[in-house]
């Protein structure tokens, strides 16, 4: 397993990052188009994008990345990774290679958002994240298998909410590490 530089991915390649994507995030991406729109915009100038490759040439996940606040800090967005191949560390390479490349541009903080659109977590489902909203962030964890406990094996912490992102009771977690100085 190799990771490539997204502008080197050949044409099949790429539609290979779109179908994992659309497969692993449906609720982010219904259609195999929305997803090969999603991977084309992640290949844009000033953007980073790096994919998994295995030892046939297929792509088994992929990560982007944009800058934000002058490019002092970088969201994540997105990373996904085939689903015959979770659990083998590959996320685990994508987001160490991310946090690299992001450090080489400047990048002091690696930021994300992971949402929680189905009661994975224990903001999910909550009518009214405001009330006692601190001590609901300190509290947060995992119900099922929600990926904040992927990140936080990464070194990332909960650093906020968007309460009601994707409707209510379906917030927008906000994780961040810090990876320059
Ligand atoms: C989340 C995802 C990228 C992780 O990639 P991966 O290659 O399976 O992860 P790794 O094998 O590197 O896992 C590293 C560690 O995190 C753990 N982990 C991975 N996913 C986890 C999850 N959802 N919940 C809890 N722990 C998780 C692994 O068990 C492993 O733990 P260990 O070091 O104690 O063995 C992958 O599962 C995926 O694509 N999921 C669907 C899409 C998604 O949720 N993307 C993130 C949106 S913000």
């Amino acid at each position: 397993m190799k990771i490539i530089n997204g502008a080197n991915l050949t044409r099949h390649q790429r539609n290979q990052a779109a179908v994992i994507l659309a497969e692993q995030l449906p609720d982010g991406w219904s259609s195999l188009a929305e997803a090969a729109d999603e991977v084309m915009e992640s290949l844009e100038a000033g953007r980073l994008m790096l994919a998994a490759e295995d030892a046939s040439g297929d792509v088994v996940g992929w990560v982007g990345a944009l800058p934000q606040y002058d490019g002092r800090v970088w969201e994540l967005h997105p990373l996904v990774v085939r689903g015959d191949q979770q659990g083998q560390g590959i996320g685990t390479i994508l987001v160490r290679a991310l946090e690299s490349q992001a450090r080489e541009r400047g990048g002091i903080t690696l930021m994300l958002g992971t949402d929680d659109e189905n009661n994975r977590t224990s903001l999910g489902g909550d009518p009214d994240l405001y009330a006692d909203l601190p001590g609901k962030l300190t509290r947060i964890r995992s119900l099922h298998r929600h990926p904040i406990d992927f990140y936080r094996k990464l070194g990332f912490q909960v650093v906020g909410v968007v309460p009601d992102a994707n409707g209510v009771g379906r917030p927008d977690i906000l994780m961040a590490k810090r990876i320059g100085i």
